[in-house]
């Protein structure tokens, strides 16, 4: 184990290490950094503890292979990962990218050191233990207390399981989604051989709920994706309304949930927004993130299925897998065989500190981001320079400069992107179609279907505090690109 090592190690190694512990505490003293030296000592402490464990054990003698060169290549590893953008700061307000909580960063490392692997009880008894209740905890958050559903690597592999429960159960019928909706469904219904196809989105970026009805008309939909916050505009499909569709036309909802999922727990959403959420759990499978909104580092996705009968179409012979416990086993129910067992500990650790609870303080944090959101988006209503499409309905806001056409619009936004990076604001752009934009200026030329405009996903609480900065430097921006002397209409609103 870990730490066994290092108390055998030479005196020589000790002292380099323990300089370069120095070195790490000065360096770890800003406020801004994802892991800092009080951090890296609670590690070291769950090791030993960790470590108390397998005590008994006769100490063996751990060659690891290059120890010696470990720590440069450690560096220039450091080094390398330097070329990023910044994605832990609040001045990174661009792509859905939100940094994993210190206790899910430890907890997984902590985790990492035994390497377990939640395919079986036999590869990761005490993961599969935490997996099974951090999962509960999320299916709670939804109203289900009887469920089927696993961690897998992320919202597609969720999606994918949803897609190939929902045409084993209504083999031959239509998978149905928006045109908003992630390009992962039709791509995974390809893969499935499903067919598939899509109904355009209103103005507001929701599934056109007409244009719905009027295809359930026709019949043999097996399943409607319902996206519970879209991927580049943050829309929530009208759940609440789709749900008397389903009784009329009877099929299955998917709820892609997988970015927005955790907004059930706010108490604030608009009217239409907040009824979407509390009807989720009437769907008969939800895609969720924890890695997204989840405080969760990459390889956390989870699916859930209403029905636990779901499970029947999991079934398959591993002669060689299951042979230590006739308890469940989560690769019996997953199509993902090896998966980290780190990742369980890491969400179980993250929900223990911060309870999937309304009001709680996980809570606060995701309202924290969708208040950065309205401000901004407030600001930038408020500004003749720009065009803003909607209030956000969670944490995205959408904007562009007003121009007299929407290729000089369009050009403008990948400017300001540009010199807001230069200004350490990183942005994401999005390439939107123009009916997204219902109160584009009547006189603005429309020479293109789709305009690039700026998209800021606020979702960490942070960026709540740091609004100013992030508005200075949006108006800095915009008036390093008016210097530049392109031209830009007269502001008229
Ligand atoms: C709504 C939605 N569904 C699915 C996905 C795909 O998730 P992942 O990137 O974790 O595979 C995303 C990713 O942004 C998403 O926003």
């Amino acid at each position: 184990m870990a730490i066994r090592k290092i108390s055998a190690r030479k005196v020589s190694s000790r002292k380099s290490a323990s300089k370069s512990a120095a070195a790490h505490k000065s360096n770890t003293k800003k406020k801004s950094d994802p892991l800092n030296s009080e951090h890296l000592e609670f590690l070291s402490n769950a090791l030993l503890t960790l470590n108390k464990g397998f005590e008994h054990l006769p100490e063996f003698k751990n060659e690891v292979p290059g120890s010696r060169r470990l720590g440069d290549v450690l560096t220039a590893a450091a080094e390398r990962l330097t070329d990023n953008y910044p994605y832990f700061h609040p001045l990174y307000a661009g792509q859905m990218l939100k940094p994993p909580h210190p206790v899910a960063q430890l907890a997984y490392t902590l985790a990492m050191t035994i390497n377990p692997n939640n395919h079986a009880l036999d590869g990761g008894r005490a993961t599969s233990a935490m997996e099974k209740q951090a999962v509960a905890q999320i299916a709670a958050m939804f109203g289900w207390t009887k469920f089927l559903g696993h961690l897998c690597s992320g919202g597609t592999i969720a999606n994918l399981e949803a897609l190939w429960v929902a045409g084993q159960s209504a083999p031959g019928k239509t998978i149905l989604a928006s045109s908003q909706s992630h390009y992962t469904h039709e791509r995974i219904s390809k893969v499935l051989q499903l067919s598939f196809e899509t109904i355009s989105s209103d103005t507001r970026g929701r599934i056109d709920l007409k244009l719905l009805e009027k295809r359930l008309t026709r019949g043999d939909v097996g399943t409607v994706v319902v996206t519970m916050g879209t991927t580049a505009i943050g829309s929530v499909d009208p759940l609440h309304e789709i749900l008397a569709l389903r009784t009329k036309y009877n099929f299955r909802i998917h709820a892609d949930a997988a970015y927005g999922g955790y907004f059930t727990l706010l108490e604030n959403l608009e009217p239409d927004t907040q009824k979407a959420f509390a009807a989720i759990g009437e769907a008969d499978s939800i895609a969720i993130d924890p890695h997204k909104h989840g405080l969760q580092p990459y390889g956390c996705g989870c699916i859930l299925f209403k029905d636990p009968a779901a499970g029947r179409w999991y079934k398959h012979n591993s002669p060689y897998t299951y042979f230590t416990s006739t308890d469940l086993h989560l690769g019996e129910i997953s199509l993902e065989c090896s998966r980290p067992g780190a990742a369980a500990a890491a969400l179980w650790a993250t929900q223990k500190l911060l309870p999937l609870t309304k009001r709680g303080e996980f809570a606060q944090g995701l309202a924290q981001g969708r208040e950065a959101a309205r401000t901004l988006h407030d600001r930038l209503h408020a500004d003749v320079r720009f065009i803003t499409p909607f209030v956000p309905q969670l944490d995205i806001v959408i904007f562009a400069l007003r121009t007299e056409s929407v290729s000089t619009t369009s050009l403008l936004s990948r400017q300001i992107f540009e010199a807001a990076a230069k200004r350490d604001l990183h942005l994401a752009l999005a390439d939107l179609p123009i009916d997204l934009f219902p109160n584009l200026p009547p006189k603005m030329k429309r020479d293109r279907q789709t305009i690039t405009c700026l998209r800021s996903v606020l979702m960490k609480p942070a960026h709540f505090d740091w609004l100013d900065h992030i508005w200075q430097r949006i108006l800095q921006s915009v008036a390093a690109v008016q210097n530049a002397k392109t031209t830009i209409s007269s502001p008229t609103k």
